[in-house]
This record gives structure tokens, sequence and C-alpha cells, in this order.
């Protein structure tokens, strides 16, 4: 098996599945995850659709991120394929929605945003570093401007993204033989993005397509690790609709 391998976790819908479909494009196996398994399979038909003309093959394990078994049958995933080229630690939590203002932030959902967004990545990081060295791969932590400015409402998401980033600036100074990349992809159209506006129409934020050009660059350009955005990433032209504050 001689094709690039990437894993994408959160991949069943939005920015994950979006940018699994690129990849295919670009000719990546692909592996990915998500809880719910029928959507997780039929965005892997989707994301093979996407990807036709171009051999590849695209690998659908349901779970969640969170539990240690699930993250070591992704390894195994890798392992088996004999490669890992890139992981992208895409799916994510909002935590509380509404979002409530830290004095208030129930404690559970907290600990709960801070175990998606945070430690899963880590871990899951920690089991795929020894192929991702051999490969001279590349990680990819999709985290928030939450990671950097302070939203009203937006303490525990953007407490965890902060963690993420910091875990991310860390990992790229230790592991010299991986690119390391942490990266705010801007508002988006999407599940979680309506779910931090609840009731509001989030029409004029981009859907999570345009930006994966952005993505595609820092990979195949194989950029220096540290923190990117988006929409500096992107051609001019494509930045026109990118005018809001992110999350
Ligand atoms: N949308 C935005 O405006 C925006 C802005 C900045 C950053 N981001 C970041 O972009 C990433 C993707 O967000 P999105 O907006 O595309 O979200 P989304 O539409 O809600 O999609 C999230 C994906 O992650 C999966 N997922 C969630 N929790 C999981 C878990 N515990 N284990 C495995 N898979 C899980 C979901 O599937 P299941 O529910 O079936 O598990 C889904 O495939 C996140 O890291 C988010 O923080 C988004």
């Amino acid at each position: 098996m001689n094709n690039r391998i990437a894993l994408v976790t959160g991949a069943s819908r939005g920015l994950g599945r979006a940018l699994a479909a690129g990849l295919a494009r670009e000719g990546y196996d692909l592996i990915i995850d998500a809880r719910n398994a029928a959507d997780l399979d039929s965005a892997a038909a989707e994301i093979s659709r996407a990807a036709a003309g171009v051999p590849g093959a695209v690998t659908a394990i349901a779970g969640d991120v969170t539990g240690p078994a699930h993250r070591a049958a992704l390894a195994r995933a890798a392992q088996d394929a004999g490669r890992l080229d890139l992981l992208v630690n895409n799916a994510g939590t909002l935590g509380a929605s509404p979002l409530p203002a830290l004095a208030d932030y129930p404690v559970d959902e907290l600990r709960t945003a801070l175990e998606v967004n945070v430690i899963a990545p880590i871990a899951l990081t920690q089991l795929l570093l020894p192929l991702l060295r051999a490969s001279g791969g590349a990680v990819l932590n999709i985290t928030s401007d939450a990671a950097v400015e302070a939203y009203a409402g937006w303490g525990g998401y953007g407490a965890a993204k902060a963690a993420l980033e910091q875990a991310s600036n860390v990992l790229a100074a230790e592991e010299l033989a991986v690119r390391v990349w942490w990266a705010d992809p801007g508002d988006l159209r999407t599940d979680m993005h309506q779910q931090a506006f609840p009731g509001e129409d989030i029409s004029d934020r981009p859907w999570p397509e345009t930006v994966v050009p952005a993505f595609t660059r820092l990979i195949t350009e194989r950029l220096p690790s540290g923190r990117y955005r988006a929409a500096h990433l992107l051609p001019p032209a494509a930045t026109g609709s990118q005018t809001r504050a992110a999350r």
C-alpha cells in the first residue's frame, strides 16, 4: 500500500467531512470516525464519490474519541495500513448550549468539553506518533479564535481550545520530525455553529467546503509548524465571505 493515509476524526458532517473529501481528492486513503455509525457510513460513501477517479480507500470506524478502546481501534487501522501521513484532530464539542457564563457553567459539561477537545486529541496523537515520525507526517489540530479571544459565554469551549493550542505548540517544539499545525477555520455553517447560536439564521456563514483549499495548501506546501487561520491561507478572492469574527 503506497497511498498516503490520513486519519480525520469527526468526519461524518461539517468541517471534518469536507476536509476528508478534500484529502480523498488529493489521493489520500482515509480512516475516519464519528459516534453515529449510520451518519459515518453515509459520509464515507460520499467521500468516496468525491474522490471519483482517484484510487483510494475510506475506512470508517464508528466510536467516541474519548474512549480508549475506540482510539486503540483507530490506531490499529493505521498500523494495519502500514503508515500514517496525517492526523486531523477535528472532532469537537461546543460544551453547554446555550452558552453559559463561566459563573454558571455546569462542571460536568466543562469536564466533557475538556475530555473531547483536549484529552482525546492528545491521547490519539500519542498513539499515532510512532507512525507519524516514521513517515515525516503531520498533525493538524482544529482550534478556534475562541482560544485566543474573550467572547462572553465561550469560556468552557475557549479554555479547552486554548489548552489544545498550547499542547500543539509544545508538541511542535518536541517533535521536530513531524509538522504540527493548529488552525482556526473561521465561522462555518455547521451543526456546532447552529448550536452556538440557537434559533438564529446562520445562513450568512460560509460552508465548510469553502475553507478546504486553505487546509489543502497547509498540507501540500508542508508549511512550518505553527498556528494558522484558514482565512489567511486562502487566496484573496475566497476570503470575501469571511468577514464575521470567527469562533
Ligand atoms: N463551525 C464553526 O464555526 C467552527 C469554528 C471554529 C472551530 N470549529 C471547530 O471545527 C471542528 C469541527 O466542527 P463542526 O462545526 O464541523 O462540528 P459538527 O458539524 O458538529 O461536526 C462534528 C463532527 O465531530 C463528530 N464528533 C463529535 N463528538 C465526537 C466524539 N466525542 N467522538 C467522535 N466524533 C465526534 C460528529 O459526529 P457524531 O456527533 O456522530 O459523533 C461530527 O462528525 C471542531 O473542532 C470545532 O470546534 C468550528
